[in-house]
């Protein structure tokens, strides 16, 4: 376990530590520590000064994180909490603020590979789907129990799947005789409905998967909020800088960060305009970065992610 957190490479690494711009003696928050990657490489940049906070609602990966960088430093602490909760975790830290701030979003290849927890449909496994296993439904359950209509809903919203309708009849179908349980199980019923194309490594069953995981996690909602309350965290000149890998978290961290640069995001005539334009921060990235061909080499994973920052002003 402890090799994997050491082989582990960060998605993007030089390009956000170059926008985070780390500061030896500022405070700094990676509010998805997962193995440890950007974590580390702020730590470095730290040079023993000023501390990282760091969060994750996955113990497991927390643990492994947590014996990883205590051999090399000693300026940070990790907590188990959602990094929505991240103005009261300070509150209880007496911090006020932070110079520079990391979110990024989604799983790590940790989570992806371990078929006990569910998230892929490559190996058979619980469909589960929790970050954190101490609560939570599990995608099993929500399979099992929504009501059709809420499955197709679902399937919609949060995998932009356009045969949810067909697909939830199928699954609606399939556990009227025996419950449905295990990733491959759920994957193959999905690929029964939409067969597979040709010339595409894409799996029929990836926008089901994202849905259901989504919404086990409730990734999407509160992460405005999140932002908001991020920007008036960190200080002026300070940092933020988001990875993410699916349009739905783009669209937002896109807003949020035009929304605080003072920019309309409801593109209504200027007399309709309910968009506050008042500037609190410079945008860094006007189009996101994203990786070139030699990552996505190395880590077909990093394909779809976009990292977007912006300086407090
Ligand atoms: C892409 S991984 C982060 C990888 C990390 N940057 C690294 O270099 O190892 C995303 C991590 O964020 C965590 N996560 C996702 N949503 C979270 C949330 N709302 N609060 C806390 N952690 C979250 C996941 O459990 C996962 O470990």
């Amino acid at each position: 376990m402890a090799i994997m957190a050491v082989q582990h490479s960060p998605v993007l690494a030089r390009e956000s530590l170059r926008l985070l711009k780390v500061r030896p003696g500022g405070t700094y928050v990676d509010c998805t520590v997962g193995l440890g990657g950007h974590a580390e490489l702020i730590l470095e940049q730290l040079q023993g000064k000023g501390e990282l906070i760091g969060l994750d609602r996955d113990r497991a990966a927390l643990t492994l994180a947590e014996a990883h960088l205590r051999s090399r430093f000693s300026n940070f602490r990790l907590f188990h909490r959602n990094f929505k909760e991240l103005p009261q975790l300070l509150t209880e830290l007496e911090i006020n603020g932070f110079d520079g701030c990391l979110a990024d979003l989604g799983l790590s290849s940790f989570q992806l590979d371990d078929s006990q927890r569910g998230f892929s449909f490559r190996f058979a496994g619980p469909l589960d789907m929790r970050m954190d296993r101490s609560c939570g439904v599990t995608a099993g359950e929500l399979v099992n129990t929504l009501p059709e209509d809420e499955l197709v809903d679902l399937f919609r919203r949060y995998g932009e799947e356009k045969m949810a309708r067909r697909i939830a009849a199928a699954i609606a179908d399939r556990r009227r005789s025996a419950p449905i349980t295990d990733t491959v199980d759920l994957a193959t019923i999905v690929e029964g409905v939409k067969g597979r194309r040709r010339g595409t490594r894409i799996h029929p069953a990836t926008q089901v998967f994202q849905a259901l995981r989504i919404r086990v996690n409730d990734e999407l909602s509160g992460l405005e909020t999140f932002f908001k309350a991020a920007v008036d965290l960190t200080s002026k000149g300070g940092r933020l800088a988001a990875i993410s890998f699916h349009s739905l978290e783009d669209r937002i961290v896109k807003n949020c960060f035009r929304l605080a640069a003072g920019k309309c995001i409801c593109f209504k005539p200027a007399g309709l305009c309910r968009c506050d334009r008042i500037q609190r921060v410079r945008i860094l990235t006007p189009k996101p970065v994203v990786p070139n061909e030699d990552e996505v080499r190395e880590n077909p994973r990093a394909r779809s992610a976009k990292l977007r920052a912006v300086e407090k002003l």
